[in-house]
């Protein structure tokens, strides 16, 4: 749990011709392994809370931003009872809970929150305009040596580098959600990512705990790429009257040992995060076989987002983890 302990995994991390590969192993690794110590994550909606709970639980100082303190307020305490849940676990025990929930700091002031970073990762909105404006800022405020990180699903590291005077310093560092419990990092190498940032944020991912995958700067990277078109199949076998909800989700958790269905992960992940990042992967390719399908777009327009809505393919009744399929699916 705690910062200097000594890595325990292995990453392996390709060159860009994909040719040759080196691994890295904790008595291979460079000087620079331990230099980074303050962490600013910005916006503290699910991933950034996520992100904000690894850094402290792994013994960084973090400062988390947002717009409003009872935003700050509510990622705290959800903070705090996902720590619970590993206590209960007893993988935490009660006072490395108290000691990384010490160790964050909020800030409603961007320029104080940035002013001593080391790495800032951004978990803003998925909104273009918003990431480009955050990072003009960010290159502004931040130290000069800061590393300027973003946890964007599917929008292009290079376009969020190119707003910056120091490009070669900005990179994707994709977190899965639930961030605690999910081992990946997708690192993200933007047109002018130096090597050696890619070097430092690989690192730092076995320094969390994670394993870190390198992969270039195409929509979607490789996580979503592959992943929403099956959400996107699933949700076009449901609209075509192929199977029901409960049906498709079984049939891809029983048959092919995925934790959830895809609609269910839909739901969990935001219906209007789906259909954000398949427009993305159509308009990136220029591919019609991205295109979402007509009943994403309907239950997105209607507001039915999934899991944070309350409804989408299935009923979240507040306050239960017992979810039933909403009864506009069901027979
Ligand atoms: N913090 C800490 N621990 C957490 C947690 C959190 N936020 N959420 C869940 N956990 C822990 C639970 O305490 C539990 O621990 P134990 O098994 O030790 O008791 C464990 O994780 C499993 O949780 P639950 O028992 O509540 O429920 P579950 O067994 O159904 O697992 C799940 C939940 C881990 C989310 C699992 O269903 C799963 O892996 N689902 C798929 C998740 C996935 O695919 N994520 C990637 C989405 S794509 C993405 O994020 C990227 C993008 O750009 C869209």
């Amino acid at each position: 749990m705690v910062r200097n302990t000594k890595p325990k995994l292995e990453i392996v991390q390709h060159t860009r011709s994909f040719k040759t590969s080196k691994r890295i192993t904790p008595n291979r690794l460079s000087q620079d392994f331990y230099s980074m110590k303050n962490i600013t994550v910005i916006g503290s909606g699910t991933m950034g809370n996520g992100i904000a709970h690894l850094f402290a639980q792994q013994g960084f100082a973090v400062s988390l931003v947002d717009l409003s303190p009872e935003q700050l307020s509510m990622a705290l305490t959800t903070i705090s009872k996902n720590m619970d849940r590993q206590v209960t676990k007893g993988t935490l025990s009660e006072s490395q809970k108290m000691a990384a929930l010490q160790r964050i700091q909020t800030h409603t002031d961007l320029a104080m929150a940035v002013d001593q970073a080391d790495l800032v990762v951004e978990a803003a909105t998925e909104n273009l305009e918003i990431k480009l404006e955050l990072f003009r800022q960010l290159d502004q405020l931040a130290p000069a040596t800061a590393v300027l990180a973003s946890n964007t699903s599917s929008i292009s590291i290079t376009q969020i580098a190119a707003v910056t005077k120091r490009p070669a310093q900005v990179i994707g560092m994709h977190f899965m959600n639930p961030v605690p419990v999910m081992k990946l990092v997708e690192v993200i190498q933007g047109y002018a990512t130096s090597a050696e940032t890619t070097s430092q944020i690989m690192q730092l991912a076995l320094q969390l705990d994670k394993v870190a995958v390198e992969v270039q700067d195409y929509p979607g990277f490789v996580a979503n790429r592959i992943l929403m078109p099956m959400i996107n199949e699933a949700i076009y076998t449901l609209f075509e009257g192929v199977a029901g909800v409960s049906e498709i989700d079984t049939v891809m958790k029983l048959g092919m040992a995925h934790p959830m269905g895809p609609l269910q992960l839909a739901d969990f992940i935001g219906l209007d995060v789906c259909l954000s990042i398949l427009s993305v992967l159509q308009e990136g390719f220029g591919n019609p076989k991205y295109a979402p399908c007509p009943l994403l777009r309907t239950m997105v327009a209607a507001g039915f987002k999934g899991v944070k809505t309350g409804e989408g393919f299935y009923c979240y009744p507040a306050g239960t983890k017992d979810f039933t399929v909403s009864s506009r699916f069901s027979k």
